[in-house]
């Protein structure tokens, strides 16, 4: 790992001069200083303009940038420029073009068309990595390099034949031979034993559904390929620069096909993007989640928010603005779950191309905008927290999360449409950020020593030394709570005979014979007044103890809640989709039980995080609702100077940084 923090907190955005003539990049370079901006992502989709044709490379524009971006004194992080192909490769290689799984051709004219398994896209873009690398390596402005964009946004499944022979390859690595392959993708069923490498295809369109092993499998292939990419292009950096590598991830916008888990240590720092979705009252809250979760695939170490947006996007159905202090809470609350540096998608709105209508640092009416002038005060806010740089957040809770999992889960031909995978990650969450309590969201494989508090929600594929680190971290004095199809099938998507939850019955002490989905719409009562939707199930306590049953419904007095003694500590079961009330109402039992506190006990909508270091500590407050906030906090408010003794007040909308006193930080 190649150390990458400085002594401030990054500010600043995707930079895209070529956008603009030049006479603008020295108007750009002072409204940056005048923001306080120290870093800027230069080059991602320059490719076009860099080698215009094949072989030919201009680089005096961006010698001109760089120059001037270091003579203004900001930082660079340096893209590859290989986001998105130009056009004369698709002409001269029309076979580096992707495929849908019905066989459409994906065109250039948008970006990222290029199959991600094409040989010719991996040689070109190599190739021009190494002249970027090799000419820039040692100029001064650059700071770090930026692989690709966001790899996999648009591309990544690919069903044509260079994938499909890419894919049998990736099955021969895993498999060895067919009979192994036949066995774990169930090929008994339905006549699809392979008798020849050469009869395996992607899961095409079919005539109904593809055999799930398969569809898993082609899901870790294409992760696999995204990833292969980013690799290869960090191998030639590696070789050739001294500066910290990285990639922006995509973690908790939805994207659910490229398991973040497994690339984090392909890069020197976890970075992010994250945008709020504007149909979503609660996006606040998402954003704690998707922060949560970037922190846990950084293994708990600070990251970099690499883009968000200072106001509206320009691909949501309708792209809302945000109101007043908004960026500067969603920047800040980024921070204070683990960000130590906050960028966004872009400098200077466009005003030509499909992102026209996203907001910039810089809007088109020019800095004398709210937006400028709140960047301006974010910049001065993340000058003045500098001293939080490096320190780490305070988290008793880990909720686990797998991309397999999630795949696995929304596969087709299940019991129920209405069993999706962050549904209850999102619901517990919630109900955690509600009581004021930070998670680090992590994969099953974490160490889960350092928690008091486990919970594992629809975990419906787990491997089994996964299964058993939750049932050590129990025996060892923990508190775990596993939700409905949880444990059900291995990593082979083969169902764990003997009764769900397969892998946690057990742990658990449960036994369920049957599953009894509900109809769309339908409600149950429990009988300590809960209700619920969704899920049912025959759950037969086999040594837990039942703290809820069903009053009506399809099972009426069938357990649906329940808590089994293990070893040192707990395993507590739901096997129904409470209401937000009966959720928070066992978070809350969760959390008593296991000894967990909030940081500072706060109002309802106040979002309080801790971050400390070896010696000091950092109270983030951030005021989400209409009314001031008081909490019993003692220090220094780092955005304001002041002091607090024992009572600060957090006006409506507002944020405070309280650099704790010392008897705090002991807590
Ligand atoms: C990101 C992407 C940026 C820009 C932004 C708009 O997904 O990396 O290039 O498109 O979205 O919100």
């Amino acid at each position: 790992m190649r150390r990458w923090q400085g002594d401030q907190i990054f500010f600043g955005g995707d930079y895209n001069p070529e956008q603009w003539p030049e006479e603008t990049w020295a108007e750009d370079v002072d409204l940056m200083r005048r923001a306080g901006v120290n870093l800027v992502s230069v080059g991602i989709f320059s490719w076009a303009l860099l080698e215009p044709a094949p072989g030919r490379y201009e680089f005096g524009w961006l010698d001109r940038v760089l120059d001037l971006l270091h003579a203004g004194g900001i930082g660079v992080d340096l893209a590859t420029a290989t986001a998105s192909p130009p056009p004369w490769l698709a002409r001269a290689h029309p076979e580096t073009l992707p495929r849908r799984a019905d066989g459409t051709v994906l065109w250039p004219g948008g970006r990222q068309a290029y199959c991600p398994s094409s040989p010719v896209f991996r040689d070109r873009s190599l190739a021009l990595v190494e002249a970027i690398a090799g000419r820039y390596a040692e100029h001064p402005a650059v700071v770090m390099w930026h692989v690709s964009n966001e790899l996999g946004c648009h591309n990544v499944h690919c069903y044509c034949d260079v994938s499909a022979e890419a894919f049998r390859t990736w099955l021969r690595d895993r498999y060895g031979d067919l009979d192994r392959l036949n066995a774990a993708w169930g090929t008994a069923f339905w006549t699809q034993r392979y008798g020849d490498w050469a009869e395996i295809n992607p899961p095409r369109t079919a005539p109904t559904f593809a055999n799930p092993t398969q569809q898993l499998d082609f899901l870790r292939f294409s992760s696999d390929e995204q990833r292969a990419q980013l690799r290869a292009e960090r191998e030639v950096l590696r070789r050739l620069v001294r500066q910290p590598v990285t990639t922006n991830f995509m973690i908790g916008t939805g994207i659910k096909y490229l398991d973040y888990h497994s690339w984090a240590g392909d890069v020197d720092l976890v970075a992010n993007d994250h945008y709020l979705t504007a149909a979503d009252p609660r996006a606040h809250v998402n954003l704690a989640l998707s922060a949560d979760h970037t922190r846990g695939v950084a293994g708990g170490e600070p990251w970099l928010l690499m883009e968000h947006s200072t106001s509206a996007v320009n691909w949501q159905p309708r792209n809302v603005a945000k109101t007043p202090g908004q960026l500067r809470r969603n920047s800040l609350a980024h921070v204070a779950r683990g960000a130590d540096g906050v960028l966004f998608f872009q400098w200077r709105a466009s005003r030509a191309g499909a992102e026209k209508f996203h907001s910039a640092l810089v809007p088109h009416a020019g800095p004398d905008t709210k937006v400028f002038r709140e960047v301006c005060q974010l910049g001065a806010d993340l000058g003045a927290l500098a001293e939080v740089r490096g320190s780490r957040v305070d988290a008793d809770v880990a909720i686990l999360f797998d991309y397999e999992a999630w795949w696995g889960v929304e596969l087709d031909s299940h019991p129920s449409v209405d069993v999706t995978y962050s549904d209850r990650l999102a619901a517990l969450h919630d109900a955690l950020w509600r009581a004021g309590i930070t998670a680090d969201v992590v994969h099953p494989s974490t160490d889960l020593g350092r928690y008091r508090l486990v919970l594992a929600p629809t975990l419906y594929l787990v491997r089994d030394a996964d299964a058993d680190a939750l049932r050590r971290f129990v025996e060892g004095g923990g508190t775990a709570l596993v939700t409905y199809f949880s444990g059900v099938v291995d990593e082979n998507d083969h169902i764990r005979l003997g009764g769900y939850p397969g892998a946690f019955r057990e742990l658990l002490g449960v036994r369920t014979e049957e599953f009894f989905p509900l109809r769309a719409g339908e409600r149950v009562r429990l009988d300590d007044g809960a209700t619920a939707d969704v899920w049912t199930e025959w759950l037969h306590p086999e040594g837990a103890e039942v703290l809820a049953s069903y009053a009506d419904g399809p099972l009426p007095g069938v357990a649906a809640v329940t808590r089994h003694a293990v070893g040192e500590g707990a395993a507590w079961y739901l096997g129904t989709r409470l209401d937000e009330a009966a959720t928070d109402a066992l978070v809350a039992r969760l959390v008593a039980e296991s000894g967990v506190r909030p940081a500072v006990p706060a109002a309802p909508g106040v979002e309080v995080v801790r971050r400390r270091d070896d010696e000091r500590s950092w109270l983030f407050v951030i005021n989400h609702t209409g009314d001031p906030a008081r909490l019993s906090v003692s220090g220094v408010d780092l955005l304001t100077g002041a002091r607090c003794d024992g009572e600060l007040t957090v006006p409506a909308g507002e944020v405070a940084v309280i650099r704790e006193d010392p008897a705090a930080a002991a807590a």
